[in-house]
């Protein structure tokens, strides 16, 4: 393996990646706190148990429509994001973590690099680079982080979590059809009605083909002809090279010329249009509620067809929950064979933001703290921790400098409903008083009969 040359060291390089500064006495360390980036968090616990309870909910009910995981890499080249993402994109032109990866003593050229804003690009890359579509149809869900430097604020991060799936494979297995396209908008709305999230609403629109898309964009660069000198230089720029992104724009001056642009819906051809009426049929069929926005366009190029978001009314300004549609092509785009697709990604943090749900109601406090009273007890008390936690019970262990009051608050704190109590008379009689914290019972119980009694 060639090894990778040492990086020159640059000036000042000491001084930001150590905090080094130099005073009167020399080069000192610098002690200031150091705290998360601006746009991270850091996700504690109780608050992180509802973010277990979500993913387990998320993994069974995956499970159950017969997805399986799949994991990325959290950095790709960046070319894959500019092919597929798009160059005129927000994400692809302001929004990316993007380093030049050093030079090898190979004389390898260096690589651009960026930490994933999404996880559809990946997921297309990988079915390439794996040729899954030797499997047939692929059923791929994920979890993580993905990185986009936009201006923080609440529900919206520059390190955020994606909940995300994708159904992609060959057009003979199935992968082009409005079933896909209702399973997965069905999925989601199943999700959020078992998460008991209330008040969503889906919003739907078809971009048509690339075909279509071809004739809407001229008609597009007509009608924005005359009014592109008066827009906002991010409007004149891609009125030129691509006209669909004038739709992302939040300028609130531009807006009502936006307004007048003609509709994709009018675009659509007869293929295309059948497709979103069958996604349609399905989905009043099994009684998903959806509103149709022929203006939702999405702010990543790869979409063809279907389009959708799903808004909360209780998330303010950053009110799409989740977002998603087809991509037909982007597998050829990225050098593949052809691979219809389909998929969404759910912005987890603002999933937990709209379930609104208090830790504690899906937290699981210890069943019982283990409270080794007197010296030479902690190993006793380990030894009956190690034995507990096997079927499973959740115990906590004290320690024996405790005094019994000690224990007796620590264990109350803790919210454990049981506390057992490890002395010597009872490590010699093999028999343990356990307390019930809530109805204040006490009783002696056999070793072997506190499994059951636990768990009861
Ligand atoms: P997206 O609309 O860019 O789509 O992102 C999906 C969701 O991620 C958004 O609806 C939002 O909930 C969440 N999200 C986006 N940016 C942030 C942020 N800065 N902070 C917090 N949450 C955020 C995609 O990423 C596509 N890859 C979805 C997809 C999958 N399409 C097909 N397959």
């Amino acid at each position: 393996m060639p090894e990778e040359a040492a990086p020159a060291e640059p000036r000042g390089w000491r001084a930001l990646v150590l905090g080094e500064r130099t005073t009167p006495r020399g080069r000192e360390a610098d002690t200031a706190v150091i705290k998360a980036i601006r746009g991270t968090r850091d996700l504690l616990p109780p608050e992180t148990a509802v973010w277990n309870f979500v993913e387990a909910e998320v993994r069974d009910l995956f499970r159950a429509y017969n997805f399986q995981e799949i994991r990325t890499p959290i950095f790709e080249e960046t070319q894959l994001f500019a092919r597929s993402v798009g160059e005129e994109t927000d994400i692809v032109g302001k929004e990316m973590y993007s380093w030049e990866d050093r030079t090898r003593r190979d004389g390898e050229r260096a690589q651009s690099l960026t930490l994933r804003p999404e996880n559809t690009a990946g997921v297309v890359r990988a079915y390439i680079e794996h040729k899954l579509w030797e499997r047939g149809l692929n059923k791929l869900y994920y979890i993580g982080p993905q990185f986009r430097r936009e201006r923080p604020q609440k529900g919206r991060y520059r390190q955020f979590y994606q909940i995300g799936a994708e159904v992609i494979g060959p057009a003979s297995a199935g992968s082009e059809s409005a079933a896909r396209d209702a399973e997965i908008l069905e999925l989601l709305a199943t999700l959020l009605d078992r998460l008991g999230i209330e008040d969503w609403h889906l919003q739907l629109n078809s971009i048509g083909c690339s075909a279509d898309r071809a004739r809407y964009n001229e008609a597009l660069q007509e009608a924005l002809a005359p009014l592109a000198a008066k827009m906002c230089a991010d409007c004149q720029r891609r009125a030129m090279r691509n006209p669909l992104r004038v739709f992302d724009c939040k300028v609130p001056e531009d807006q009502p010329r936006i307004e007048t642009l003609p509709r994709m819906s009018q675009y659509l051809d007869e293929p295309c249009r059948k497709h979103f009426e069958q996604v349609q049929e399905i989905l009043s069929a099994v009684g998903v509620p959806f509103a149709l926005n022929d203006r939702l366009v999405r702010g990543l190029d790869y979409y063809t067809r279907t389009a959708f978001e799903f808004t909360h009314g209780a998330l303010g300004a950053q009110n799409a929950i989740l977002g998603g549609g087809r991509y037909d092509g982007l597998s050829e785009l990225l050098g593949g064979p052809k691979a219809p697709g389909i998929g969404f990604a759910i912005g987890e943090d603002r999933l937990v933001l709209a379930l609104n749900r208090p830790a504690e109601s899906v937290q699981r406090k210890p069943d019982v703290y283990i409270a080794p009273l007197g010296p030479g007890m902690n190993s006793e008390a380990a030894r009956l921790a190690r034995e507990l936690r096997c079927h499973p019970i959740v115990a906590e262990l004290g320690d024996e400098s405790f005094r019994l009051k000690k224990s007796f608050e620590t264990a109350t704190k803790l919210g454990a409903r049981y506390i057992l109590i490890v002395g010597e008379k009872e490590v010699k009689s093999d028999a343990f008083a356990l307390k019930n914290l809530e109805s204040g019972e006490q009783v002696l119980v056999p070793r072997t009969e506190l499994p059951p009694r636990l768990r009861s």
